[in-house]
């Protein structure tokens, strides 16, 4: 298994994942249509990794592009981080989600079948467990969605396991993701989300470095320690080492697995922010506002199942989280563009 193929690749994910695989001596192929990504980040990850990646630009939807990839190089397994990921915007634009997350990932199934490789990781995201009635969750609990993202996750969950039961030789690795943040520790590589950022951590970075005034906290009366909502942050490249574990059980299973990337610690709002401020020594202004809707109380991962499979836990601590996403921020004020 050496030529491996992200699709995404350049993405927040995507990027830390090829350069954990350039460092274990993968050949990383990227095919991204950078619809929510800059091709620098990929230039840096050959610069940190001292490597090459292939990068190739190009839509998931596209199965002429997707084929000649197949015919040129030996790809051995695919990573399929590519998809649209901003909820609320889901929302607006169902057909857009659909085509892209459903639409891609029929056609990537397609051009893989028709190429005999079928060794898949999905990335799947914990919005699958819906509103969670317990917690920790673990990989039984029932799933469901809100949202035309999260429907999108589950309708990709049903289809891969409808082809796993149907064509028994393909392994496929569904990876659901709890609340990924942080940055490789060189600052060179991070998240750069288009715009307002919806999600918490790289909302309190750019307040830290000015570029916001002030975090609004979405609900204090919540069912929990402090009132704010509880989530399961995982350090980005605790995440992109998980990839490289699912990829080495993919050599010798088949059939289909989900397996959460959680810590299977939950932290609140006020927890990250406090931890933000200790660790950084910097002011993260902020207000409590209304609840946002569609928000959760808590949700954290059990995290049992990926140490058991695949031999992988989170081994980085609250402080690396809050310290490497503010030394990508600091950085890297506008991400990757030069004026944003
Ligand atoms: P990202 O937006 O940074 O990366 C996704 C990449 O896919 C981008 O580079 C984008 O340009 C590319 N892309 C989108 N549609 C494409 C298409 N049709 N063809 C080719 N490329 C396309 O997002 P990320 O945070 O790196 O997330 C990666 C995956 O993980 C996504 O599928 C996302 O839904 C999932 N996920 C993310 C989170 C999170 O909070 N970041 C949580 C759970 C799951
Ligand atoms: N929050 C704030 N203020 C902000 C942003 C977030 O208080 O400006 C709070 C939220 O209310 C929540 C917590 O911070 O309690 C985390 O919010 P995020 O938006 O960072 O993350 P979510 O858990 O809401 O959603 C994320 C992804 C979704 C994915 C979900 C489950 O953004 O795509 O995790 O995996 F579906």
């Amino acid at each position: 298994m050496n030529y491996i193929l992200l699709t995404g690749g350049a993405g927040y994910i995507g990027s830390h994942t090829a350069l954990a695989l350039l460092r274990a001596g993968y050949q990383v192929i990227s095919f991204d249509n950078y619809s929510n990504s800059s091709a620098t980040a990929l230039k840096r990850v050959e610069k940190l990794a001292g490597g090459n990646i292939i990068c190739l630009s190009g839509d998931i939807r596209d199965e002429a592009a997707l084929s000649a990839v197949f015919r040129q190089y030996p790809v051995a397994a695919v990573i399929h981080f590519a998809g649209l990921k901003a909820v609320g915007e889901s929302t607006e634009q169902p057909l857009h989600y659909y085509d892209n997350n459903v639409g891609g990932t029929i056609t990537l199934c397609r051009v893989m079948r028709e190429f005999n490789v079928k060794k898949l990781v999905f990335s799947s995201s914990a919005t699958v467990y819906g509103d969670a009635k317990t917690v920790p969750i673990d990989e039984t609990a029932p799933r469901s969605a809100t949202n035309p993202y999260g429907q999108s996750k589950l309708m990709i969950e049903h289809i891969l396991a409808d082809l796993v039961n149907a064509e028994p030789d393909w392994g496929i690795t569904l990876l659901r993701y709890f609340n990924p943040v942080g940055a490789d520790s060189s600052g060179q590589i991070g998240e750069d989300p288009n715009g307002i950022p919806n999600n918490l951590m790289p909302f309190i970075s750019q307040v830290a470095v000015g570029k916001r005034d002030k975090l609004n906290i979405f609900g204090n009366d919540y069912p929990t320690a402090d009132g704010t909502g509880v989530r399961d942050y995982i350090h980005v490249v605790d995440l992109a080492a998980g990839h490289l574990k699912a990829l080495q059980y993919l050599e010798n299973h088949q059939g289909i697995e989900a397996i959460n990337l959680g810590t299977g610690t939950g932290y609140s709002v006020l927890e990250m922010v406090n931890a933000f401020v200790r660790v950084n020594q910097v002011e993260v202004p902020y207000q409590i506002a209304p609840r946002r809707p569609g928000d959760i109380a808590s949700c954290f991962a059990r995290p049992d199942k990926a140490l058991k499979l695949l031999g992988w836990q989170a081994e980085k601590t609250l402080a690396d989280m809050v310290r490497d996403s503010w030394h990508w921020q600091r950085q890297n004020p506008n991400g990757y563009a030069e004026n944003k």
